[in-house]
């Protein structure tokens, strides 16, 4: 299309009569251009800055010899920016004009602050430092507490602040001759202060956590938080660019969403460990390092280890396979590495694995104990008052699910598709055979409503440990656990038992079993029947959070691209 083409073409488009506005990603500049085909905008949101979100943009793309009109998606993007902006614009002149007005009265206030010194009360008593969650059974005694400010609210001669120190949130009064010293009048969000005061019950009819307030009576600021243009809430908000709140995760961290599930996380990790303490299994620590796959080549991440090649594992199933006859049943919690292509809301490239082996079981045992685990670790979670709190705010009305699990065969999930008319990634009805996608096995799963125990997938998709069903060796005895919301949240089977079966399957699979004489030998010293499972601890904690994404359950989650901070 020509130059002319293309305008008259944008010109039509357009709801109102406005000339188009030309954008050159490479050769535009926001600063010196003038929205012209010959003096373009680089950015969509630059023009919009001088001549407003109602217009119409044709784009250069870096690469590209034509101009085009910009893509619906991509004029929406430049819209958000580009209110945000203006929203950004708007604080600094009222922080302009506030600074003004300060300049003039309130900078003399603040010239007076610096002279105004506290002392503790000279009668009162010797605080004790607490923890804000000891608040509750500290009320009515004088006690000290550090912590960030999370919420400020400053009146005349009186602040409002809910203090943070991880342990819980404290509502804090500060009056008087407090509010007028010059840390008073510059606090900011995210400052982190030392308070000495009383802990108070609040009258019926008031709100604040704990239902108690510090009425303080002492405090220090120890560390200012930058206020203006670098201010905590200009770093982050609600609604930023997502990217925007990936390179800024350790801030996001110190929100109440956040921390909320990082907590769930912790005690569903205590909850795991009690759960496996009680089924019998012994926790062990496995390498991260290692020289063999377990889930296929293509995820390995790959590393040079004095000169040889090594992966970051991808899980600790082999190893755990190896303590069963010195430890018996075994489970471990270990970081696994995928190198993943895929960018989906449930994929990592790094990710908690619970992981557990069992010896001398069936396949029967073996599905029986992974729902058991599942409901015996939420039963633990919910009993505990504050995990169960925190679900509460996080999923609210969440409830274990009911057991037996459903359990379904891989040949009538196939059944099912089809005749639920669920369509495989290339518009194709399911065969036997098929590795279930992502989407089709999340519509199922959602449809169905119900935690699934998927069993018996056909020995090709599968890893090449997996023990054949006796009678239908195209099968195996292996089991995935699909939650409504998140699809698979644990892979497991039961493992080839027989040496020579296994050497086979090595070579079935290319795989060169020289580095792997230890996990083969298990075969050699004293055979059994086992099985085991890992789960992802963040697909559960995503199920469990009512999130979108793992990327939300993870503390610095890792993905496709993404290594930092
Ligand atoms: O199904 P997977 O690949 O099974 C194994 O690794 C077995 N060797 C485990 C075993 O039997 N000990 O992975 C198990 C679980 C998945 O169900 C999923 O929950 C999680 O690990 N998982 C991932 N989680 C986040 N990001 C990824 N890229 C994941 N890959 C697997």
């Amino acid at each position: 299309m020509t130059l002319e083409e293309v305008t008259a073409q944008a010109k039509e488009m357009q709801v109102h009569d406005s000339t188009p506005i030309y954008l050159d990603e490479s050769k535009g500049n926001d600063q010196s251009g003038d929205g012209s085909s010959t003096n373009p905008y680089q950015t969509a949101v630059g023009a919009m800055l001088k001549h407003g979100a109602d217009v119409v943009l044709l784009q250069k793309k870096a690469g590209s010899e034509e101009y085009e009109p910009i893509s619906g998606s991509g004029q929406k993007k430049a819209k958000k920016l580009y209110d945000l902006a203006l929203k950004k614009q708007k604080k600094a002149q009222e922080q302009a004009a506030l600074d003004q007005q300060r300049s003039e009265g309130d900078q003399k206030r603040l010239e007076e602050s610096k002279k105004i010194t506290l002392e503790p009360p000279a009668d009162a008593p010797a605080a004790q430092r607490i923890k804000i969650s000891q608040a509750g059974s500290n009320r009515d005694t004088r006690v000290k507490v550090c912590g960030w400010v999370h919420r400020l609210r400053v009146q005349k001669d009186l602040i409002f602040l809910v203090l943070r120190d991880g342990t819980g949130y404290l509502q804090c009064v500060l009056q008087g001759k407090l509010t007028q010293v010059y840390d008073a009048l510059t606090l900011t969000l995210e400052s982190t202060v030392e308070l000495y005061g009383v802990v108070k019950a609040l009258p019926e009819g008031k709100k604040a956590p704990g239902n108690h307030e510090l009425v303080v009576d002492y405090w220090k600021c120890l560390g200012k938080a930058p206020g203006g243009d670098d201010a905590f809430t200009n770093r982050i908000s609600e609604n930023a660019d997502p990217s925007i709140l990936a390179d800024n995760r350790h801030l996001v961290l110190r929100g109440e969403t956040a921390s909320a599930i990082l907590k769930v996380r912790a005690a569903a990790l205590d909850a795991f460990r009690a759960e496996f303490k009680s089924l019998g299994t012994t926790e062990v620590n496995t390498p991260c390092m290692v020289q063999t796959q377990v889930e296929g080549g293509s995820t390995l991440f790959k590393f040079d280890y004095y000169g040889q090649n090594a992966y970051l594992t991808q899980s600790s199933q082999l190893y755990l396979e190896t303590c069963l006859p010195s430890l018996g049943d075994v489970f471990c919690v270990q970081e696994s590495f995928r190198a993943e292509k895929s960018h989906t809301r449930r994929h990592l490239s790094e990710y908690t694995h619970v992981e557990a082996e069992l010896a001398f079981i069936s396949f029967d045992d073996l599905m029986s104990h992974i729902e058991q685990l599942i409901c015996g670790t939420i039963d633990r979670l919910l009993a505990n008052d504050q995990a169960r709190e925190f679900i509460e705010q996080l999923n609210p009305g969440f409830k274990t699910p009911k057991r037996p699990f459903m359990r379904m065969n891989y040949k009538d999930a196939i059944k099912y598709l089809n005749e639920h008319q669920i369509l495989t990634d290339e518009g194709k009805p399911h065969e036997i055979g098929d590795d279930i996608a992502e989407a089709a096995e999340r519509k199922m799963t959602d449809q169905l409503d119900v935690p699934i125990l998927l069993h018996s997938f056909p020995r090709a998709i599968k890893a090449f440990y997996m023990k054949r069903i006796e009678n239908d060796p195209a099968f195996t005895e292996s089991v995935d656990v699909l939650m409504p919301g998140v699809g698979e949240i644990v892979g497991g089977s039961m493992r080839m038992a027989d040496r020579d079966e296994l050497l086979e399957a090595y070579k079935e699979e290319g795989i060169d079993s020289a580095p792997y004489y230890w996990y083969t030998d298990q075969r050699l010293y004293g055979t059994c029947e086992h099985g085991g499972y890992g789960l992802g601890l963040e697909r559960l904690l995503a199920w469990l959070t009512n999130r979108w994404t793992v990327r939300e359950t993870a503390l610095y989650p890792r993905w496709t691209g993404r290594c930092t901070p």
